[in-house]
């Protein structure tokens, strides 16, 4: 089933996810659901705030990435209670984009070599270094469960510039080709 994707603005796009247990009701059906809204909305990875719940899980399939960085092919990756570690300093600058915020696209500075500690989908402990494109893919979405968004990276400059398209997606003046919610109208 697809689910609707949580835009900008949306207060469940700003809070600190909580981890889950493996208790957590109904986790097969939601991951199968997570993937499939991602799919359908080509996006390469996916955090459970963007789809309302402030839970830590985020899904990823980086494999329409391949033809530009080769070794995304068949990269899938289902991140459960993750914990991230930077590992070194050294950064590189790339354009992201984020479903929760249709139409826009913006360069981020990243680190490039992270560790990510995580249980999958059968709370299976994983403790891994990623580094390059894949390592941003998972920072974005760790961000995701951070309360954060990839454009609180960018300069206050470059914010002011890409204001009125920001205000348009809080306030729903855009048009989106998968089932969004937006943020709720203020009183
Ligand atoms: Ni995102």
């Amino acid at each position: 089933m697809k689910l609707p994707i949580y835009l900008y603005g949306h207060p469940v796009l700003r809070k600190i996810s909580q981890d889950i247990t493996p208790e957590y009701p109904g986790l097969k059906e939601l991951l199968e659901n997570m993937y499939e809204t991602m799919y359908s909305s080509d996006g390469v990875g996916l955090a459970a705030p963007q789809i309302g719940r402030n839970d830590r899980i985020v899904v990823i399939d980086a494999s329409p990435l391949a033809e530009a960085f080769p070794e995304l092919e068949g990269v899938k990756l289902t991140l459960i209670n993750p914990r991230l570690e930077v590992l070194d300093g050294q950064e590189e600058t790339r354009g992201e984009g984020c479903l929760s915020l249709p139409g826009l696209s913006e360069n981020v500075k990243r680190v490039e070599h992270i560790r990510l500690t995580w249980v999958d989908e059968n709370f299976q402990p994983h403790d891994e270094e990623f580094s390059g494109f894949l390592a941003r893919i998972i920072q974005h979405e760790y961000d995701h469960l951070e309360g954060k968004v990839y454009i609180d990276h960018i300069s206050p400059i470059r914010k002011q510039l890409i204001r009125a398209k920001l205000n348009n997606i809080v306030t729903g003046k855009i048009r989106c080709d998968y089932p969004v919610r937006y943020a709720p109208r203020k009183k």
